[in-house]
């Protein structure tokens, strides 16, 4: 019996289903995919042969329970179109776009839905995934949902309004922190004359994997792991003390950029929405 739908076979729908399946929670067999462009749903195919591929969005909106949404924002209203005539009441759209409302969509389609931001880090079963349901939601499909997701990641429950910053802190934050991380893997390479960039890289990545271990598994917290690694007048406190000068305004600058465009984002959407 199909169970889960996938539109749109992306970066995230990709790695949604590929996740699903190795938690054991779901079966190849009770899945259904359709995206653009066809071609790229034989390579699902090869690797699971038991799933369902869709001829057209409506054929899975039709057979499926609960729909992933997994397109671009601006390509969510017409896909929303196209299926709307084939969900009933009982449908439970999952859309990942957090620039779509909850209501946008309930309204357009009569379907319950779920807002969902997933995580790049579920790909090794990690990190956070951020759920609200809309009021028709039942317990039952929420908690269905949700073991799904904890499965492949934790789940965080927040309000719609909290969505934008919240992004930033799971989705976004894997980027973030190869940033930060590639700056600092540079920087080190400016101050040694023979350590490799694969040596530093080693170092830091390691020391990461590590440090959030004991983070998560420790329960360690920021200022006990500084007071644990920074002595006294020592070596590690003059690096803390650069860092908490430089960083602040590195910081606010980021959120103040990237709230800033996501406000732009939502706008355009929603104009998008009202033209439609
Ligand atoms: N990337 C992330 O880390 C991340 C994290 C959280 C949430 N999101 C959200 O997830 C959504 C998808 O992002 P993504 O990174 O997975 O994008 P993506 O890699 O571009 O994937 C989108 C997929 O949807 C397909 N598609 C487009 N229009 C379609 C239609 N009308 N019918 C069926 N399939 C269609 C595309 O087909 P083609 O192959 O033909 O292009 C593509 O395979 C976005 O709303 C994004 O904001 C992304």
């Amino acid at each position: 019996m199909i169970i889960l739908g996938f539109i749109g076979y992306g970066s995230m729908g990709s790695m949604l289903i590929d996740a699903f399946l190795r938690s054991g929670n779901i079966k190849p067999g009770e899945i259904i995919v359709s995206s653009r462009t066809k071609s790229k749903l034989d390579i699902l195919k090869e690797k699971w042969i038991d799933i369902h591929t869709a001829d057209s969005n409506s054929e899975v909106a039709q057979k499926a329970k609960y729909v992933f949404v997994c397109v671009k924002p601006l390509e969510v209203t017409g896909v929303l179109e196209e299926i709307r005539d084939s969900v009933s009441s009982d449908t439970n759209i999952i859309s990942i776009a957090g620039a779509v409302k909850i209501a946008y969509i309930e309204k357009l389609t009569g379907a319950k839905v779920t807002k969902l931001i997933p995580s790049l880090t579920s790909e090794v079963m990690e990190g956070i995934s951020l759920v609200c349901h809309g009021k028709t939601v039942s317990r039952e499909e929420s908690d269905y949902i949700e073991m799904l997701l904890n499965s492949i990641s934790k789940v965080k429950l927040i309000r719609e309004e909290e969505f934008d910053l919240a992004t930033e802190l799971t989705s976004c934050m894997p980027g973030f922190i190869a940033s930060i991380f590639e700056e600092m893997v540079e920087s080190a390479f400016r101050h040694t004359d023979s350590l490799s960039r694969t040596d530093i890289e080693e170092m830091v990545l390691r020391t990461l994997y590590g440090t959030s271990r004991l983070f998560i598994e420790k329960n360690m917290g920021f200022s006990e792991m500084i007071d644990r690694v920074a002595t006294k007048g020592g070596i590690t406190e003059e690096g803390v003390k650069a860092l908490r000068k430089g960083l602040p305004d590195v910081f606010d600058k980021m959120f103040d950029n990237t709230l800033f465009k996501r406000k732009l984002i939502n706008e355009k959407i929603e104009q998008n929405q009202v033209m439609k």
